[in-house]
């Protein structure tokens, strides 16, 4: 068994240009491929973790927090977007590996790739639910508490001594409720419509995008008008005492946080066996919806924090609490929540999609057992890994305490993030003569610094996120070892050609 081995370019094109019923259907352009990165990007992270962010670490200098972290998803998106042209492959960051570090890397990767879709699908989903219980509460309709929780929670000794709800001592608590029915129900219907076609998801996206982007630019016309230069004073508040709190310190630390609004982007590179013309196409879709966000993140940040003082920002829904607490008119509060409801419905769809489709190569390789590679004939997307996505994170949102699971979305993406900087540099000293119809520039400045300032950012985010990703990768090795080395596709070539 080599465990290094790695796939050749060349069967990897190869297998992408496989045309037939039994391949997936091509039908995404630029503009596509540009809005499922905006459709994955603008969620919670901009809605809620700003505004949080602000409160508790970054004060108003939350701006150069979301300024950092452009830079350095700018790095990484430099480099995603080579190898999306290099290898414009289904599996993104799981198949450069295969490519490039070879198939233990890969596997690890493909395992961590979970933490970024299916935990952030599942993650967002209980965002949503909270988010649609409240914009119900706007008509007068109040859904059970019981009917939109999970029966279960992870408390800290903070959460008993701040006696959050659910929490009677710490560790895992029963709350009492049954299922969180919209979180399952929402992930049910994005899957729905993944199944029926790869264009209807692409459309039904489109819309929700162009209204959340709507919303998004009302957000900052409405709160201009509302600015009292005096909040953004002092810009970054004393530190008081702790690391991570206020201070140059509080600004990296929000920095880890505010994270979250940026994942997405890479998503758009799973869709590579769906686009047109993905060399050319992907790299727009993946520096496109990367910019436009960025600039939008940066604009809402500042006028958020400059319609109320920092420190007010620390609520569920900080935004509608500044529109409010402006007197901005009650509708706005409405389209808020709205456009809420129907962001993170978007993000959920593009994380599922980033999901099935990892999944999907995973199988095609033999990893994972045939069954996730098949394609519906008609509808010609891989219906049986997205069906399985969608009952594993529809169970995940439904019952489990996701507050285990929150925090590791965004190390599972850095670490992602990480190798495929890497990928980058090996690939040009592997296979310097390969066509990369997109370059990044300045090899090898450029991914050495995408590598550092993503594990800069891993370092910002708490010890036990750390212990928690790394239990998560041993199950991960332990399922390699005892099943995936064994059922290697390449390992069976590699072994029929000695
Ligand atoms: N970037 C996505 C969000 O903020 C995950 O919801």
């Amino acid at each position: 068994m080599n465990l290094w081995a790695t796939k050749s370019i060349g069967a990897l094109r190869a297998e992408a240009e496989a045309t037939g019923e039994h391949s997936l259907r091509r039908s995404l352009g630029a503009l596509n491929l540009t809005t499922l990165g905006i459709g994955a990007i603008i969620g919670a992270g901009i809605f809620v973790l700003t505004g949080q962010a602000a409160a508790q670490f970054a004060g108003p200098a939350v701006w150069i927090s979301m300024i950092i972290v452009g830079i350095a998803c700018t790095f990484a998106g430099l480099c995603y977007a080579e190898m999306a042209s290099v290898v414009p492959v289904a599996g993104s960051a799981y198949t450069y590996s295969y490519a490039t570090m070879g198939e233990l890397v890969a596997w690890i990767i493909g395992w961590d790739l979970v933490l970024e879709y299916a935990a952030g699908a599942a993650t967002v989903g209980v965002g949503w639910s909270g988010h649609l219980v409240d914009l119900l509460k706007n008509f007068g309709i109040v859904l059970p508490a019981s009917l939109t929780n999970a029966p279960t929670a992870w408390c800290t000794a903070d959460n008993v001594t701040q006696a959050v709800a659910a929490c009677a001592h710490s560790g895992l608590n029963l709350t009492g409720a049954l299922l969180n029915v919209p979180a399952v129900f929402v992930v049910a219907v994005m899957s729905t419509i993944l199944v029926i076609g790869i264009k209807e998801s692409a459309t039904v996206n489109s819309f929700i995008v162009i209204f959340k982007v709507a919303i998004v630019l009302l957000i900052v016309a409405v709160g201009l008008a509302h600015v009292t230069p005096a909040n953004w004073h002092p810009l970054i508040p004393k530190n008081t005492g702790t690391w991570g709190s206020y201070g140059w310190s509080g600004v990296l630390r929000g920095a880890g946080l505010v994270f979250f609004a940026y994942i997405g982007f890479d998503a758009v590179s799973t869709a590579a066996q769906e686009s047109k013309n993905p060399q050319r196409d992907l790299p727009i879709g993946i520096l496109g919806s990367l910019a436009i966000c960025t600039v939008l993140y940066i604009v809402v940040s500042v006028v958020l924090t400059g319609m109320v003082p920092y420190a007010e920002l620390n609520g569920n829904a900080p935004v509608a609490y500044a529109m409010e607490k402006v007197g901005a008119p009650g509708f706005i509060r409405v389209l808020i929540d709205i456009g809420a409801v129907l962001g993170l419905a978007s993000v959920i769809l593009v994380m599922l999609l980033g999901q099935s489709r990892v999944f999907y190569s995973m199988s095609r390789d033999g990893l994972l057992g045939r069954w996730g590679a098949r394609v519906h004939p008609k509808f010609r997307t891989p219906y049986i890994s997205t069906i399985f996505t969608g009952v594993a994170v529809g169970l995940a949102t439904g019952i489990l305490p996701l507050q285990l699971l929150g925090q590791l979305v965004n190390i599972g993406t850095l670490l992602a993030f990480v190798l495929v900087c890497a990928g980058v540099l090996i690939l040009r000293r592997t296979r310097p003569e390969l066509d990369r119809p997109f370059r990044t520039p300045f090899v090898p400045v450029v991914p050495i610094l995408g590598i550092v300032c993503c594990l800069g950012l891993m370092a910002t985010l708490p010890g036990d996120t750390w212990i928690r990703l790394i239990v998560w990768l041993i199950i991960g090795l332990g399922i390699y070892f005892g099943y995936g080395r064994r059922h290697s596709t390449l390992q069976r070539e590699l072994g029929a050609g000695r």
